[in-house]
């Protein structure tokens, strides 16, 4: 697992109990989070389809191995200064249960908004909440916004449980994105694509192939936090 480079490395585990620590490799530069809740960076296309195909490409090779992500989200994508994003915090369940705070800085901290329904449900989950976690990224990417952002807990889990609501869709998103993007996060997990599906629709959107040991970046002059 720890052979892709579009995933932390694994360097050792400490246990203290009841504590765990893991040492995983350090990624120098920020993570997407970073790059649009702190930099406030507008992302071009290209970087959009970079960033997303990475992501995709990652979490591939993670639903092959047979591991849920579960805690899928902008602050566990981290992107180096080459522009190699590297996914971290896979295999956690530790989101579920946790309260939004209508403090920004507490829903920085852990937040439920890229659990798919029927993960607040509480419901039995398969590989597909990761699917709609990547859609509401995908989103956040587009939009430079936060989902969700001015809504509490109870009234974020009502609109996406009970009413089906996602965020509102731009206008001036493409077509094929508006597609992608909301089949990703369909109520039915079983209408969600797989990732090896969303590559392909990704390339024929005119991604580049995922970038390996910092080639072929997009990124111009990326100086990360
Ligand atoms: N291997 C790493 N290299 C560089 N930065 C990292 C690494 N792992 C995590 N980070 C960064 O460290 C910060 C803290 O990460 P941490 O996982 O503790 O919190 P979080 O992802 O913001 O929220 P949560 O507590 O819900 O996971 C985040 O900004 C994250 O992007
Ligand atoms: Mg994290």
């Amino acid at each position: 697992m720890s052979n892709h480079s579009g995933i932390v490395k694994l360097m050792g585990i400490c246990m203290n109990i009841p504590d765990l620590y893991l040492v995983t490799e350090l990624v120098v530069g920020g993570s997407l989070e970073d790059l649009l809740h702190v930099e406030k960076r507008r992302l071009s296309g290209t970087e959009i389809l970079s960033i997303s195909m990475q992501i995709s490409d990652a979490m591939q090779f993670l639903h092959m191995a047979n591991i849920v992500h579960r805690d899928l989200k902008p602050s566990n994508c981290l992107i180096d200064h080459h522009g190699v994003v590297k996914l971290c915090d896979f295999g956690l369940a530790r989101v579920l249960g946790r309260e939004m705070s209508r403090n920004s800085e507490s829903r920085r901290a852990g937040t439920p908004v890229y659990l798919a329904p029927e993960a607040l449900a509480g419901a039995p989950t398969t590989n597909k909440v990761d699917i709609y976690s990547f859609a509401i990224i995908c989103w956040e990417m587009h939009t430079g916004e936060q989902a969700w952002f001015a809504l509490d807990y109870t009234h974020m889990a009502t609109i996406v449980l009970r009413d089906h609501g996602r965020p509102i869709i731009p206008p001036d998103m493409s077509r094929e994105w508006k597609e992608l993007i909301g089949v990703c996060w369909a109520q039915d997990p079983g209408d969600r694509p797989s990732f090896t599906a969303i590559i392909v629709s990704l390339t024929e959107m005119g991604a580049p192939k995922p970038i390996r040991h910092g080639k072929n970046t997009p990124f111009k002059n990326v100086e990360l936090v």
